[in-house]
């Protein structure tokens, strides 16, 4: 039998696989997507073995070209997957004998798929973190761009969903741009952790062959080799990294979201989103909804879901290699997919979305300045914790006479404290009550843009590299 009528083990075995264990065993159909990553890493390879003397230079030539002749064939979609194409590596080394002959099969020398796959999907991620990096690096461009139009605009702040303090619209906005410059470090963690090299640690043993695994390493655009081949052939930790990062950033984007849905519900009306951003209704006419918002929460709980099921798949796994970690792909690909159609897609809401200062102004009501009024008895010379009570008391007086705290008589301030002059009144205005907390981290317009200030920085230096 040839190999291309029979799989790649054909020497120890006289039966055809059944076609069970092929519909089960095959990841052809969704590791295909690495083709050109394993490819580079095949001529890189080539290149390799010749250096170490183990190929020719015509050989290795012979090798790079058809590999490259491979590539087309993919590129241009005229590829077509052989019978026994058990997986990408197959498929790719089947091809290169059909088109160079013999010599085609020099090139897996010294090596496995298992320190093969390894590497594929390595530099498959390196890539991808990058693009997912620039997009994160776009949100956030569009949340700043909305931070800055809406520093001063005044907003109900919340804690437990209940109104609880005036904020700036810009100040929340801001509070995403954090979470996600945060993610973006750990994207660049990520990527560090992405580039090492496992080439060159053969199926676990190591590889018999004097290939220079740096070299070799740095030619393919990985930083470093790995240090042990039993580890290596076996390290899923930069997919579980991947999908850990995405997990924690997709809850943080979800909690956006559900801000979003609250805000541009027609109950509230702080926010209005853009039709092209938005779906109806098919019964409904009246109906806008926040799909893209929705699904970014529903996306959250599916990519959780990935990052615990890989951990469940590594756990309690013999060393090196075991056929478990095929099922490391799927889960990665979705996780990347879902990201790279999620991050445009909410990009385009918050680029489009509206805020209304005047529904926000009217979600405001005195009580949230209830703090406020402690702070002036405190400046006044009264404790905080009796200034608290006295202004609970206060307000207790405003709900049970049904009477907003600036409209009350003053007679009633002072019997609860005579710490209160006529200029407590003063109090009452959200403006001052924001620009109040200026200090770093504050929700005061100036805090605001000196945040906008560090963000830009940041940004600039990003960037730049
Ligand atoms: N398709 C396999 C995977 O994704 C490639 C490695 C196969 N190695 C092996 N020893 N059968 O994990």
């Amino acid at each position: 039998m040839t190999q291309s009528s029979h799989t790649l083990w054909a020497g120890r075995y006289e039966a055809e696989a059944a076609d069970s264990l092929r519909r089960l065993n095959d990841s052809y159909p969704f590791d295909k997507r690495l083709y050109a990553d394993d490819i580079a890493c095949s001529t890189a390879y080539a290149q390799a073995l010749a250096r170490a003397g183990v190929l020719t230079a015509d050989e290795a030539r012979l090798i790079t070209d058809g590999l490259a002749r491979v590539l087309q064939e993919f590129e241009a979609g005229t590829f077509q997957v052989g019978a026994n194409d058990e997986d990408i590596h197959t498929a790719v080394e089947r091809r290169l004998g059909e088109l160079i002959g013999a010599v085609g099969g020099k090139l897996h020398t010294g090596r496995s798929r298992n320190d093969q796959v390894a590497t594929d999907i390595r530099h498959w991620q390196m890539a991808t973190i990058r693009r997912v990096q620039a997009k994160v690096l776009a949100l956030q461009h569009a949340i700043l761009e909305q931070a800055k139009q809406h520093a001063e605009t005044l907003m109900p702040g919340y804690t437990h969903l209940r109104a609880a303090q005036p904020i700036t619209a810009g100040h929340w906005l801001m509070s995403f741009f954090w979470m996600l410059q945060r993610d973006y470090q750990r994207w660049e963690a990520a990527y560090d952790a992405t580039c090492t090299s496992p080439l060159g640690s053969g199926a676990l043993a190591g590889t018999p062959y004097t290939i220079d695994r740096m070299e070799l390493a740095r030619s393919m655009g990985f930083a470093r080799v790995s240090m042990n081949s039993l580890d290596a052939v076996a390290d899923r930790d930069f997919i579980t990294g991947f999908l850990y990062i995405a997990s924690l950033m997709l809850t943080h984007l979800s909690r956006f979201a559900e801000d979003v849905i609250i805000y541009s519900s027609p109950q509230f009306g702080y926010i209005k989103l853009d039709e092209r951003f938005t779906t109806g209704s098919s019964l409904m006419p009246q109906k806008q909804n926040p799909d893209i918002l929705e699904l970014t929460r529903g996306k959250a709980g599916r990519i959780a879901g990935h990052l615990s099921g890989l951990l469940n798949t590594l756990k309690g796994l013999p060393s090196t290699y075991n056929k478990d970690l095929q099922e490391d792909k799927e889960p990665l690909f979705d996780t990347a997919d879902t990201l790279e159609t999620l991050l445009p897609a909410l990009i385009g809401v918050v680029e489009t979305m509206k805020f209304d200062p005047a529904k926000m102004l009217a979600g405001l009501d005195e009580g949230m300045l209830a703090t406020d009024v402690a702070d002036y008895l405190v400046a006044h010379g009264v404790p905080f914790r009796e200034a608290h009570g006295v202004v609970g008391r206060l307000v207790r007086h405003s709900l049970e006479t049904n009477t907003p705290l600036s409209q009350m008589p003053f007679d009633v301030y002072r019997q609860l404290s005579p710490a209160f002059d006529e200029d407590v009144l003063d109090v009452f205005s959200y403006t001052t009550s924001i620009s109040k907390r200026s200090a770093i981290g504050g929700t005061a317009p100036s805090a605001v843009r000196a945040q906008i200030d560090e963000a830009e920085k940041w940004l600039g230096s990003v960037d730049q590299g």
